[in-house]
């Protein structure tokens, strides 16, 4: 686990850890990369990337590169090394930039970074949401953007920013968009990732607490039974033509750390983590527990087919990237 490269920012007052690695190519996550490895490659519809999201060949790596961290970002955190920024993420629109975002933690494989979080609220009726900021209006070199950011989220002393969704496409969603109209609840999509789902609900109905009673127990055949409960599901994306992707677990884990860290502790509940699904090579849709995961060490963590990419779940860091404008 450990790494020459790695540094870190052990669980204390903030309890988060950093994760800058600046490697090749400038991305903070280099990982616990196996020996041997081969990826491969799997077909788009087998994958979970809609056709929207394929990138073309031609400019395949020109776009990688627009979600690596930026050389000055990395400075603003005591790290190393040159990085590459592709002048397309300088792109005029609305907001983006260098953003500083939480995220579940890129363990392996190429993703460059992790997975952004998505702050969970559960309503008085126990149905699961993701926080949005109230939306203001700032003035960005002379431009009026709208703006859908906390400063101090919670009492937590970070700022949660919705410009952490802003990659792969999704800064063009209508629901990143800062005043789009959503209930902001997480919602069953029309093909959900756990059998469960399938049983307990239908598309379009809200994940509910009651659903996870048994994540303790809980297991899909995958990895080892008990340690977290994991659905899928979408977020502001009803009624909109392109669908945002999200994954929820409840596990001990999640509520053992929120009782160390503010951050956390505002950004997760019951026991409940969330984030947008979206990986961050080549923005597959990635799953906890999913099939075919065990033979890369993955089997109780998210993972990423196209690539093989890792993520861990009950890890919670903070990352820098370059996010993308929103089209203007
Ligand atoms: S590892 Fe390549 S898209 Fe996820």
């Amino acid at each position: 686990m450990s790494s020459p490269n790695r540094r870190r920012q052990a669980c204390g007052a903030s309890g988060v850890r950093w994760v800058a690695r600046p490697a090749a190519g400038g991305d903070t996550t280099v990982g616990r990369r196996r020996p041997g490895r081969h990826p491969f490659y799997r077909r788009a519809e087998d994958s979970g990337m809609s056709e929207s999201d394929k990138y073309p060949a031609e400019s395949g790596r020109r776009r990688f590169v627009k979600g690596v961290v930026g050389g000055a970002a990395l400075a603003g955190v005591g790290a190393t090394g040159a990085a590459a920024i592709n002048s397309a993420t300088q792109a005029s629109g609305a907001g983006g930039g260098s953003t500083q975002a939480f995220a579940i933690e890129n363990t392996d494989g190429p993703a460059p970074r992790g997975m952004p979080q998505i702050p969970v609220e559960i309503d008085d009726e126990g149905y699961l949401k993701g926080a949005w900021p109230e939306v203001t209006t700032e003035q960005q070199g002379g431009v009026s953007v709208k703006v859908a950011e906390a400063e101090d989220f919670k009492g937590s002393g970070q700022t949660y920013s919705t410009e952490w969704f802003q990659y792969c496409g999704v800064e063009s969603y209508a629901g990143v968009q800062p005043d789009y109209d959503s209930d902001n609840y997480f919602r069953v999509g029309s093909n959900p990732g756990y059998e469960w789902q399938s049983e307990a609900y239908s598309e379009g109905d809200r994940l509910h607490v009651d659903d996870f009673s048994d994540y303790q127990e809980w297991s899909n055949g995958v990895g080892d039974p008990g340690i977290g409960k994991g659905a899928t599901g979408r977020w502001r994306s009803e009624d909109a033509e392109d669908v945002i992707p999200i994954q929820v677990i409840k596990s001990d884990r999640v509520e053992d750390l929120a009782q160390q860290d503010p951050w956390l502790e505002a950004s997760t509940q019951e026991g409940f983590v969330a984030w947008l699904n979206k990986c961050t090579h080549f923005c597959c849709v990635p799953k906890y527990k999913s099939e075919g995961s065990a033979k890369f060490g993955g089997e109780n963590e998210v993972y990423c087919q196209c690539h093989q990419s890792i993520y861990d779940p009950f890890s919670i860091v903070q990352t820098l990237f370059v996010a993308r404008p929103r089209p203007e």
